[in-house]
């Protein structure tokens, strides 16, 4: 009988063993056929010609608070198609200049008078404008975000952790006084097909309102994404330029893929976008960088950055601010940043590390523990378990509660196709990347992870197939909640020139972004 139990349980062990093996394999063939098709985002690679790129101003904790005069709702749109050569444009500069007081198809009356609503709105409208519906899966466009990082703390514009703060007076952010969080101008030169071939349109603009960019841009700040494209040939190239100055010296530019529909990244609104899936663990990103000027000491150039937002029990946000937790991870490329984590402070790092091979490494550990792989780790605000000792996140930067990882190469990011030594990807080093991002995001370290149900077995590659797909599920696993979906909702590529004491300025392109589904 023990002799039977032993066979038996020997013929399920090679049928479980086959069956593993012949799954990866097919697995294997199953992605090389497939990798060129799934794509995540509306306009693979940007090889589109018929273009949809829009631009959003954001002020300090993500809102508009009030619009530049003459300027509109800071929200417009490039987005066209392409018939005989001739470029059919779908939002007019009169849909781009809309600002509060004027009425569109759908606007709401609450919406009317104020600038955060209408804002909101106005994007939902330009993305009905732009939308490509060609399948089940409409999309809309490319998302130009630019955001000042001045701060009035006398406003009480911007909550704390999502909750309303009375008037402070401070001196840890920037502000140069009375309408330093103002929106910028903004100017758009649409598409347009050149002589040679060449299609091309801008946007450009500065904070500095009593200014004039036409002559020179000496003392002022300044931002301008130019794209270019051969008409049925390669990519867009977008072509950012960021300057900071005295009274603006804490300013962000990004190209973002957003979710199509729901909320994406550090936003608690509804919005429009280019993902039409959301990616979840199995997916890679690539697109190709070159960054011309760096921005400076205070330049954190994020080779990439994606956002989420989950609650600290793992269910997925629904717009209320109080319990709602903006995610981000970043990738610094600036080698001058430096690892803030280190093992003198602890409090600078994440609880721990997980390796490619599913180990987790405590940051006590100073043996083990990568420092050099982390700038900056923050914890949400409004977290109730939190180990000791920790930093924060801000928690007047975004409408709600933040956690923030950012990374700095390191030889531990290999395996996911990131930077491994400082200067990689940077100025005079333009590359084309394709990260495994959804295998090092599903291994970063974000609250709610109290604990990790390790599978240790003797059996060894049986097993480990097995645990290698129950992972995700059990690493989350949680004493009290059920483990967070990590569904990201915003990838971009871009720079936080961050509080710089002198004029910078950041000089990049970026083309071939697009998101595959593993
Ligand atoms: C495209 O251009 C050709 C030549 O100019 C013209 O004959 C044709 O009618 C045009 N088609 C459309 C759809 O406008
Ligand atoms: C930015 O926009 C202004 C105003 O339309 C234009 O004159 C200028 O050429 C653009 N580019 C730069 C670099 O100023
Ligand atoms: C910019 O500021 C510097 C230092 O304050 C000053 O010397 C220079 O003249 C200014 N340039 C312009 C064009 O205003
Ligand atoms: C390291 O940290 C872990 C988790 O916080 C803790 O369980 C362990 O006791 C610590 N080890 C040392 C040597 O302090």
């Amino acid at each position: 009988m023990e002799k039977q139990l032993h066979l038996l349980a020997m013929f399920l062990w090679v049928n479980l063993l086959m069956w593993g093996v012949s799954a990866g394999t097919e697995k294997v063939v199953e992605r090389k056929a497939a990798e060129k098709e799934i794509s995540a985002v509306g306009d693979p690679g940007m090889e589109r010609d018929g273009l949809r790129v829009a631009f959003e101003a954001w002020n300090f904790c993500n809102e508009v608070a009030y619009e530049a005069p003459g300027m509109g709702s800071p929200r417009a749109a490039d987005c066209f198609d392409i018939a005989n050569s001739t470029l059919i444009h779908k939002v007019s500069e009169a849909d781009n200049r809309l600002g509060i007081g004027q009425s569109f198809k759908g606007l709401t009356l609450n919406a009317l008078h104020s600038p955060d609503l209408y804002a909101v709105e106005k994007e939902l409208y330009l993305g009905s404008l732009c939308e490509v519906s060609e399948n089940s899966k409409p999309w809309h466009f490319w998302m130009v975000m630019l955001k000042n990082g001045n701060f009035d703390t006398r406003t009480s514009w911007c909550p704390e952790n999502g909750r309303f703060v009375p008037p402070f007076t401070t001196t840890r952010f920037p502000c140069f006084g009375e309408g330093c969080m103002n929106q910028p101008t903004f100017n758009h030169q649409p598409t347009q097909l050149l002589g040679d071939g060449t299609m091309r349109g801008w946007f450009n603009g500065t904070y500095d309102l009593d200014s004039d960019i036409g002559k020179g841009l000496d003392n002022i700040s300044f931002y301008e994404v130019v794209w270019e494209k051969k008409l049925a040939s390669g990519s867009w190239v977008f072509k950012h330029k960021l300057k900071t100055s005295k009274k603006y010296p804490w300013l962000m530019l990004y190209l973002r893929a957003d979710a199509t529909k729901g909320f994406s990244g550090g936003y608690h609104y509804e919005t429009r976008g280019m993902l039409n899936t959301l990616p979840e663990s199995d997916f890679k990103v690539r697109f190709t960088l070159d960054v011309k000027k760096g921005g400076g000491p205070k330049s954190q150039f994020y080779l990439i950055d994606i956002g989420s937002c989950w609650k600290n029990n793992g269910k997925p946000c629904d717009g209320d601010v109080l319990t709602d937790v903006t995610r981000y991870s970043e990738m610094i490329v600036n080698p001058d940043v430096p690892d803030w984590c280190s093992p003198t402070a602890l409090g600078n790092c994440p609880p721990y590390h997980i390796t490619p091979d599913n180990k987790k490494i405590y940051r006590n550990d100073t043996a083990n523990f990568p420092y050099g792989a982390y700038h900056y780790y923050c914890a949400p605000g409004n977290a109730k378990h939190l180990e000791e000792p920790v930093s924060l996140c801000d928690p007047y930067s975004n409408p709600q509660a933040q956690e923030i990882v950012q990374l700095l190469p390191h030889p531990i990011w290999a395996e996911y196709g990131y930077p491994t030594e400082k200067g990689q990807g940077w100025v005079g080093d333009p590359r084309t990347w394709v990260l495994d991002t959804g295998g090092l995001a599903s291994r970063l370290y974000f609250y709610q992870v109290l604990r990790i149900t390790y599978l240790r077995t003797r059996y060894c590659e049986i097993i480990l197939f097995l645990v290698d797909r129950l992972w995700l599920f059990f690493q989350f696993q949680d004493p009290d909640t059920p483990p967070a979906k990590r569904i990201w909702t915003s990838i971009d590529m871009g720079t936080e020139i961050f509080v710089s004491d002198k004029d910078e300025e950041a000089e990049w392109t970026l083309s071939d972004f697009d998101v595959l589904l593993m």
